[in-house]
């Protein structure tokens, strides 16, 4: 695996395999690397020439400039956990400079309301930064697909937005969701719970999967008042939100349409550790 550390030894890397028509598949990361972001490289391996992956904390994204200085940084392990997978041919380590070389602010973008929802409310100015890194390492990558993670589902929104709003040539695609044995889904912030924090985050894929089941036959304000008692019902969680929201438009709906999908969000804290969380409902 090839350990590219500037965008001048990136631009020669991905001219070369343009030269050669190699297909490019790419899934940029913040590192902290776990088996959930591994699996976005497996299925890239599958569909293209070239598998890259990049690592960088972006400042842009974060809201609280706390958050960002806590967020872990295991590039050491990170580089081995990405050459042993074998998918990967190559990792970009850009420096701020390398991103943004007029400084690290962001762009502003217009995503047709989906960056108002759940996680935009909660987090003001979130994906424009999470848009605006994205937008720079597709134009230095130049990859024929891109790979998120359904962990993350609001971002593949919106990354599917930016690329309508850009113009940019990637096809999107969303993986789904890695999770570990007892459903609760791969978070580098996982590792940031106690042994008892994590046991009781078991709760947040158990709801998820109550609510599957009350779809279709409870109205949405009923299954939103029962997943509140559940919370109602545990003082070590605090829940931020839970929504239950059309998938094209990601607004909270309350009346079901049976031609459209929907998905039930979750988001808990956990002493001070923010979990998020969603899963796709189908009528049954
Ligand atoms: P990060 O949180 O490192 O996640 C990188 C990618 O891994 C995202 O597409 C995310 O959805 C995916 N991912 C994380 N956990 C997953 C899981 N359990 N199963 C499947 N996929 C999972 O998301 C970001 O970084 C940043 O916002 C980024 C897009 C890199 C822009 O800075």
């Amino acid at each position: 695996m090839q350990i590219i550390k500037s965008r001048k030894e990136l631009k020669r890397f991905i001219l070369q395999h343009k030269k050669s028509k190699n297909t490019i598949g790419f899934a940029p990361t913040m590192g902290a690397l776990h088996p959930g972001h591994i699996s976005l490289y497996e299925v890239a391996r599958t569909e293209n020439d070239v598998v890259v992956s990049s690592i960088f904390v972006n400042p842009t994204q974060f809201n609280n400039p706390d958050d960002l200085e806590k967020y872990p940084r295991t590039l050491e392990n990170d580089l081995q956990t990405l050459e042993t997978s074998g998918f990967v041919d190559a990792v970009y380590l850009p420096e701020i400079k390398d991103l943004y070389p007029n400084g690290a602010v962001s762009r502003q973008y217009n995503f047709e309301g989906i960056e108002m929802e759940m996680e935009g409310a909660s987090r003001p100015g979130h994906f424009d930064g999470v848009g605006t890194v994205v937008e720079e390492l597709f134009r230095q990558v130049q990859p024929d697909n891109a790979y998120f993670g359904e962990k993350d589902f609001q971002q593949l929104a919106i990354i599917k937005k930016l690329t309508e709003i850009t113009q940019l040539s990637v096809k999107i695609h969303g993986v789904p969701t890695a999770r570990e044995t007892d459903g609760v889904a791969m978070s580098s912030r996982n590792k940031r719970l106690t042994e008892h924090g994590r046991k009781t985050a078991e709760i947040i894929p158990n709801t998820l999967h109550k609510v599957q089941q009350w779809f279709g036959k409870l109205s949405i304000p009923e299954i939103n008042q029962k997943v509140k008692e559940i919370f109602e019902n545990e003082p070590e969680i605090r829940m931020e939100y839970f929504t239950i929201a059309d998938e094209q438009t990601l607004r909270k709906v309350e009346i079901i349409q049976k031609d459209h999908q929907y998905r039930a969000f979750l988001v808990v804290v956990i002493g001070d550790v923010r979990l998020i969380d969603n899963m796709q409902l189908s009528y049954n």
